[in-house]
């Protein structure tokens, strides 16, 4: 058999050679990053997963070698055997680990040749990311994207080993499966052999791993896809990672202790660090109150202060009004930032409109007087109770939004986490976690008229507010907790229900009749009226965890073949349209086809 390689097989890897080498025949394979010509002699950087090494092709060492060295390019595919050798004196490159030698060739080997790429191999690029997704292929070749995707293995490597000293088992469920209901569209399949019938892709393997613990495995976990058919952001993806884990005859306080042990062990063997344990706890409700938001971002102070009552019966009518329809006012004192313009603040009230915000108050705090658009509607009384309460001092800039509580919360959640990033405020070195507990078991669905389960429909109710469940269901509180990091949800999970009539009580508060409960989750009431134990879990975002250990700002930079925020992977052009022999074989007729997927 003729193999290109010839009996050329690697000796060393591009990051590996050093002085201790001196004088060793090797061999290297890899790409090559770039070529300069010095009169004579060609100079090649090659590279591959693991660094650069320099190589030299001298004339008068081997001609063959260099004749071929002048048709080499940048991303051609070369083998070099050759001998390692100190670099003369002002040569060396300390920014390379193997910046004190070089390779002189004495063989060479075009593997491949390569087309020019349509952007350089390097780090910094100015290049738009749909060029970048359309080949990504040989974005993957730059080494920041290489080093996150290393160190996504390395974390899921350090996740399995400290699950399996903790006696979990990795036990794999289906992908195609009946809806799991965590809050988002599903991805049907459609059923070949039961015309007319889909399989949904889970949202994430909640119900399995439940059974799972019905059938006594009492500790599993799994590293595994979820799909969900939602609106996408920098964080979001259709496809993601979860760490899933579900555990049996443990409470919450268990629950939490083996994942902060899990992210302890995480950041100390990865990064180094050792984190502060245990994490920090905060009701939802105190969350919510302090800092507008269920994922607050605790790296900075800040706190939103209510301020409804001083407000209520004030002159100035926005802010009484919104009180007497139920709603809130809120201030947020940005302080030290009095200096900012007219223009700055316009920019902030376009930003809290995306929330739905009608307005943005402002009070400019100056030694003597107040600079506001609204300080002349208030009394020297209530404008003293505003100064104490916000704790106003000259120099700060403080920020109103009145409205519902949900959009003055979101309104000014997200500002106060603007404000700082703008002013510099986070400090980008440290990891802050935060539990996020006691969430609201249900919220209202104005939109479809009904109760919707906050987290999903199998988190347990507090026990002393079983009671509430029919009368007042929005009071009623669940065993749910978040896991927050750096303002990112990073994890959630609850306490389950592992009784059947508890389970059938909730599912009725979420507006289902015995038929249709039955219909969509029947398994799932017969396995737990054979023998339930209590039981609880939590699943990680995989993905955005690794996107804060790696420091970066898109999850697509984490993920080897992300999508689009249209959902679409631009390099094999997915999603596609499909022959009329597949249609008619699944029994499906298309109505309508998106021709224009150019902007996908
Ligand atoms: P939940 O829906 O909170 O819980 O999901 C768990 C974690 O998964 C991450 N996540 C996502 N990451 C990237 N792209 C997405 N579209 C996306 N959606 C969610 C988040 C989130 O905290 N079955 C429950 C867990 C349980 O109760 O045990 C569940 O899926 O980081
Ligand atoms: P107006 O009297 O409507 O000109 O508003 C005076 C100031 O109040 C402006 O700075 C508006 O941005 C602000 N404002 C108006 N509505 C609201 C609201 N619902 N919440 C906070 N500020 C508001």
């Amino acid at each position: 058999m003729i193999d290109i390689l010839g009996n050329m097989r690697r000796t060393h890897h591009c990051n590996e050679l050093g002085l201790k080498d001196t004088g060793a025949e090797v061999v290297l394979m890899g790409w090559v990053q770039y070529r300069r010509d010095h009169g004579g002699v060609i100079f090649l950087d090659l590279r591959d997963r693991e660094g650069l090494t320099q190589v030299v092709i001298n004339p008068e060492i081997s001609p063959e070698a260099h004749k071929k060295g002048h048709s080499i390019r940048s991303e051609y595919v070369i083998g070099i055997k050759g001998k390692v050798e100190k670099r003369i004196e002002g040569m060396t490159n300390s920014n390379l680990k193997t910046g004190e030698i070089e390779v002189i060739v004495t063989e060479l080997k075009i593997l491949n040749q390569a087309e020019t790429p349509p952007f350089l191999i390097k780090d910094d690029i100015d290049v738009s990311e749909n060029l970048r997704l359309k080949h990504r292929h040989i974005d993957l070749r730059r080494s920041r994207l290489q080093n996150n995707l290393i160190l996504r293995h390395k974390a899921s490597l350090i996740i399995r080993n400290y699950l399996n000293n903790n006696r979990f088992l990795e036990i794999e469920t289906p992908f195609l499966t009946r809806s799991t209901p965590e809050g988002a569209r599903d991805y049907l399949v459609p059923s070949r052999v039961n015309p007319g019938n889909f399989y949904a892709l889970p949202q994430s393997p909640q119900l399995f791993k439940q059974l799972l613990m019905i059938s006594g495995f009492d500790r599993y976990y799994q590293i595994v896809r979820c799909f969900r058919d939602e609106d996408l952001r920098a964080d979001r993806q259709p496809e993601f990672t979860q760490i899933d884990m579900e555990m049996s005859f443990l409470g919450e306080e268990e629950i939490m202790g083996i994942s902060e042990g899990m992210m302890a062990n995480l950041f100390e063997e990865l990064l180094n660090i050792k984190l502060e344990l245990p994490f920090k706890r905060i009701l939802y409700d105190d969350a919510i109150d302090k800092y507008g938001l269920d994922k607050p971002d605790v790296r900075f102070d800040l706190e939103l202060k209510d301020i409804s009552d001083i407000v209520a019966g004030s002159g100035f009518k926005v802010f009484a009004n919104v009180v007497k329809k139920g709603g809130i006012v809120k201030a947020l004192n940005a302080k030290g930032c009095i200096d900012m313009s007219r223009k700055d603040i316009d920019d902030l009230t376009d930003f809290v409109a995306i929330y739905q915000a009608k307005g943005l108050a402002w009070i400019k705090v100056k030694e003597d007087a107040w600079q506001s658009p609204i300080a002349k509607f208030f009394t020297k009384e209530e404008k003293e109770k505003l100064a104490r309460r916000i704790k106003m001092e000259p120099g700060d800039l403080v920020f109103f939004v009145a409205d519902q509580p949900k959009v003055t919360n979101e309104a000014l959640g997200h500002l106060r986490n603007h404000i700082a990033k703008k002013t510099g405020l986070i400090d980008e070195n440290k990891f802050k976690f935060i539990w996020v507990t006691h969430f609201p078991l249900l919220e209202y669905d104005a939109e479809e008229k009904r109760y919707q389960a906050l987290h999903h429909p199998f988190t347990a109710p507090l026990e002393e507010d079983y009671t509430l469940l029919q009368d007042n269901p929005l009071a009623v509180k669940s065993r749910a907790y978040d896991l927050v990091l750096n303002g990112s949800e990073i994890g959630g999970g609850s306490i389950r229900i592992h009784q059947k009539n508890l389970q059938e009580k909730v599912f009725k508060a979420l507006g289902m009749d015995k038929e249709t409960y039955q219909e969509k989750f029947g398994f799932l009431l017969s396995a737990l009226a054979s023998g339930a134990p209590p039981h609880g879990g939590i699943a990680f975002g995989f993905d955005r965890l690794v996107m804060i250990l790696c420091r970066q700002a898109s999850i697509r930079d984490v993920i080897a073949f992300p999508k689009t925020q249209k959902a679409a992977c631009l390099l094999t052009e997915a999603p596609s349209g499909t022959s009329k022999k597949q249609l008619d074989e699944l029994y499906l007729k298309v109505k309508h086809i998106d021709k224009n997927l150019s902007d996908k």
